[in-house]
């Protein structure tokens, strides 16, 4: 499904700009992100991230890691190729201007977010990723994300198939369980700031 919705968004842009992704403004190229995140950086399908009220310098690591071909996204690592140091930076610097995404409220089983906040606590995550988790500098904010997508990321690093800049990650989620994650991601998207 999100392999389809991709594809087909990937098309469209390639489409609509004629093939030719040469000598785009920046405008034009900050306005490709939209078919996937949302026009306010907020996307709807659970598997893109929300990408509104990133830290600018989380943003322009993780477009520098695709770019790089050190992250792994087939959508990503063509979007990333394209762009500049400058243009990196100045879209990072638009996309932390966009609006954080709303956490979700719905009714939550107050259990699991408990023993969740509780994984969280012994885990640290809050002195890396602000108490409110927000994200800070390279940290990215977590709070609000789609949990879906948070799943994978912490899978990724459990696995070694991301890496950051540190070891953090690798070191944070070791010998947590697929479980452990899925409240990890239950506990982050409705967390309140
Ligand atoms: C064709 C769909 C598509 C387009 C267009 C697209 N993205 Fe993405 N983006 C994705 C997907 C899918 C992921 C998650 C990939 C993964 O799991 O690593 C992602 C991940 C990201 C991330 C990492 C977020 C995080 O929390 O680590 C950033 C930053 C990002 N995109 C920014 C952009 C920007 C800026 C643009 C426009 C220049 C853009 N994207 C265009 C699909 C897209
Ligand atoms: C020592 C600091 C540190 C600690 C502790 C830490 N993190 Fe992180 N976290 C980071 C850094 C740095 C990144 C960005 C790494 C990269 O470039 O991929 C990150 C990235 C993430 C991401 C990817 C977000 C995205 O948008 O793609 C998730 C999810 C995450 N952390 C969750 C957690 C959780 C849950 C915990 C506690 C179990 C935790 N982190 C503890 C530093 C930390």
């Amino acid at each position: 499904m999100r392999r389809r919705l991709a594809a087909w968004a990937l098309a469209a842009l390639l489409v609509g700009s004629g093939g030719a992704a040469i000598g785009q403004s920046l405008q034009d190229k900050i306005a490709q992100c939209a078919a996937c995140h949302g026009a306010d950086g907020r996307s709807s399908d659970p598997r893109i991230p929300h990408i509104g009220g990133q830290p600018k310098l989380a943003v322009m690591y993780q477009l520098f890691f695709y770019r790089e071909g050190r992250r792994k996204s087939e959508e990503m690592n063509l979007i990333a190729k394209e762009l500049t140091d400058a243009e990196l930076t100045a879209i990072a610097e638009h996309v932390a201007k966009l609006p954080a995404p709303t956490p979700v409220a719905d009714a939550k089983d107050d259990a699991r977010y408990e023993r969740a906040a509780e994984l969280a606590a012994q885990r640290m995550c809050a002195s890396c990723h602000n108490a409110d988790f927000s994200g800070r500098e390279q940290m990215p904010r977590l709070a609000g994300q789609h949990e879906a997508y948070l799943v994978k990321a912490l899978q990724d690093y459990r696995a070694g198939a991301r890496v950051g800049t540190q070891a953090a990650m690798a070191e944070a989620v070791r010998g947590l369980t697929d479980g452990d994650f899925a409240d990890l991601a239950y506990f982050l998207a409705r967390v309140q700031p």
